[in-house]
């Protein structure tokens, strides 16, 4: 009986002894596998990237790829500084939203000069560069094009990583080039045109696409009176502005006409 207990005491405190040494192989096995992996990472392996991440100057768009500051596209800016304001769905007072055409339309009326301006210097509530001192000006056309052409607008931004290009900016080269070969009214209008001339809009005194009624005092003005308005700019008796070309002067005399025509049509003219 004595016997018997002293061996089962023997045998389990063999188990402890074996099960113990197990645990210790477990736990070395483990300890040595930390030390082989980057589990502490080693200065001379981390990747580019996270090397240019690291070393930018305090307050800069850690963009987490490694984007060199002058290469970050519209979006990765709108992304992560323009958004906080200009959301879609966002309720900051006057910030105009993105996709919003209605809310944009008068912005982009001004011109991509006044608005790269306005963005570059600050205007009212909205910061210097959105508040992100280092965008270069490339950097800054990129997301206002990216912005204001989700929104209406249509406007070219400087390329990534090409030499910087103020004319593609300010529109100068765009239209000129291409002959009036089949210019499509109606993607002018969609792009344009619309945010103003949209069956829906609720600009005051803009004529509507589709409400003859609307259009048929202007009709009655002759096809080459509307396409001055068009192309120059034209301001009603009330005051109402129909800024030159829509607002976006990359586009062409022709183009102009050819929307002009485009919504003529669709609002019971015939040019
Ligand atoms: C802290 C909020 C805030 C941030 C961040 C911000 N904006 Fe704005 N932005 C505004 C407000 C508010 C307005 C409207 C100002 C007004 O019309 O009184 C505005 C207006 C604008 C306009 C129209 C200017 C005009 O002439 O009508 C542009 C263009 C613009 N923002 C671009 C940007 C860009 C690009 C970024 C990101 C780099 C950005 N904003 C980030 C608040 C912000
Ligand atoms: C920012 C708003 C806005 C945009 C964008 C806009 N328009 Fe207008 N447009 C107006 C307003 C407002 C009027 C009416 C002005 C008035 O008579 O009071 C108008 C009037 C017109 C007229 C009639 C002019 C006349 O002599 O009676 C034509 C034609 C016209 N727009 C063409 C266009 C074309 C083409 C585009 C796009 C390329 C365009 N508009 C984009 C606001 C806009």
């Amino acid at each position: 009986m004595n016997q018997l207990s002293n061996h089962k005491a023997r045998g389990s405190a063999l188990t402890t002894l074996v099960g113990g040494i197990v645990i210790l192989l477990a736990v070395l096995f483990f300890l040595v596998k930390l030390a082989n992996s980057n589990y502490f990472s080693n200065v001379e392996e981390t990747t580019t990237s996270a090397t240019e991440t690291r070393i930018m100057p305090a307050g800069s768009l850690a963009m987490g790829d490694g984007t060199p500051i002058g290469e970050r596209t519209g979006e990765q800016i709108f992304n992560k500084v323009c958004i906080q304001c200009h959301a879609a769905d966002g309720n900051v007072p006057n910030a105009p939203r993105i996709t919003n055409n209605g809310e944009w339309a008068p912005r982009i009326a001004k011109g991509f000069e006044t608005l790269f301006n306005n963005a570059l210097n600050g205007f009212n509530a909205m910061p210097a560069k959105g508040g992100q001192a280092d965008l270069t000006d490339d950097e800054l056309k990129r997301v206002i094009a990216y912005m204001t052409n989700q929104s209406g607008g249509n406007f070219e931004a400087p390329a990534v990583g090409a030499a910087a290009s103020e004319a593609a900016a300010s529109g100068e080269t765009a239209a000129a080039a291409s002959p009036a070969t089949s210019i499509d009214g109606k993607s002018i209008f969609d792009t344009t045109c619309v945010a103003c001339h949209g069956a829906t809009s609720a600009i005051p005194n803009a004529p509507r696409i589709t409400k003859n009624d609307e259009w048929a005092p202007r009709i009655k003005k002759g096809k080459d009176a509307l396409f001055k308005s068009a192309i120059e700019g034209y301001t009603g008796p009330s005051g109402s502005l129909m800024p030159a070309k829509g607002g976006n002067t990359n586009l062409s005399d022709d183009e102009v006409k050819a929307a002009v025509t485009y919504m003529v049509n669709e609002s019971g003219g015939k040019f």
